[in-house]
């Protein structure tokens, strides 16, 4: 089977923080592969290493369908059909859904009789239709925002599908929809990386795979039931099982200029 994403020892950090310490990761067309793992191990830093966010500098290889990313700027990976979804998703006052998403969707070539056959499709498989007059996220809750972000990945023809915490913040039913949208984003062109810290969301999932993030590094993969070790025993079960030691407390914390591409000087 051929690969969506093929990401071989990864390696980013910010200024002297190393982050990632060499990822190594397939997905799969056709396939759903979920990352779990501490708070600070990396699982963000790795999204945005993958969609090209400036603050990073990264090595390695990262490849979409055979295709180098690294080196390349976040549109082109993104018109190759990288596409994310947020952990904090952006709210953008003043500008429509429905408007936006002509806009990118035509960036992207989609001709405009299909585009809105497919915003109109999208629509209705999110249950965004109430939602496209309205501006990009802006006081939407929070299961509506997880909602309209893959709303609007559906409808610009992804082929590498990266949902960071999707299933944060959702009410017991809200995660099952978001599941379910996930299964409806599942398609044999498509290779999805989910982020969670919930096993509940992988019980509504046909998940392949479950890979645990440590420390800048995926340090175990499997199925299910690593998920379940997870939620019975946490990350010490794994832990004492790799033989991985307890992290020590972060030394430094240095903030990001998001529109630069060095830390601000503390
Ligand atoms: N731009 C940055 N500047 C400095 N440190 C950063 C930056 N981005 C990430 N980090 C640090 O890298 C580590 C990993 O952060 P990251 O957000 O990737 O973790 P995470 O696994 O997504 O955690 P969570 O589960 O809490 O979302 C953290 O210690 C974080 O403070
Ligand atoms: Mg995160």
């Amino acid at each position: 089977m051929t690969n969506a994403l093929a990401i071989s020892d990864l390696r980013a950090s910010v200024g002297s923080i190393d982050i990632l310490k060499g990822v190594d990761l397939q997905v799969p067309f056709g396939e759903v592969h979920a990352i779990m793992g501490p708070n600070g191990s990396g699982k963000s830093t790795l999204c945005h290493v993958l969609t090209g966010k400036s603050d990073y500098s990264a090595s390695g290889s990262i490849l979409l369908d055979g295709e180098e990313l690294i080196g390349t700027p976040v549109d082109e990976r993104a018109r190759k059909g990288l596409l994310q979804a947020f952990q904090y998703p952006v709210e953008v006052p003043g500008v429509g859904l429905e408007e936006f998403m002509v806009e990118v969707g035509s960036a992207r070539g989609i001709p405009a009789d299909e585009l809105e056959r497919r915003v109109a499709a999208s629509a209705e498989t999110f249950s965004m239709g109430n939602f496209l007059d309205r501006a990009i996220n802006d006081e939407l809750s929070g299961g509506e925002k997880k909602r309209s972000e893959m709303f609007q990945i559906s409808v610009l023809d992804p082929r590498v599908v990266v949902l960071d915490e999707i299933d944060s913040g959702l009410d017991i039913d809200a995660v099952r929809q978001v599941a379910e949208a996930v299964e409806e984003l599942r398609s044999p062109e498509v290779g999805i990386l989910l982020i969670t810290h919930y096993s509940r969301i992988l019980r509504y999932l046909n998940t392949d795979k479950v890979h645990v993030m440590m420390n800048g590094r995926i340090v175990d993969s499997g199925g299910a039931e690593l998920a379940e070790e997870l939620e019975d025993g946490g990350y010490e079960a794994v832990r004492s099982r790799l033989g991985i030691d307890a992290p020590r407390p972060a030394a430094a914390v240095v903030k990001a200029d998001p529109f630069s591409d060095l830390p601000f000087e503390n």
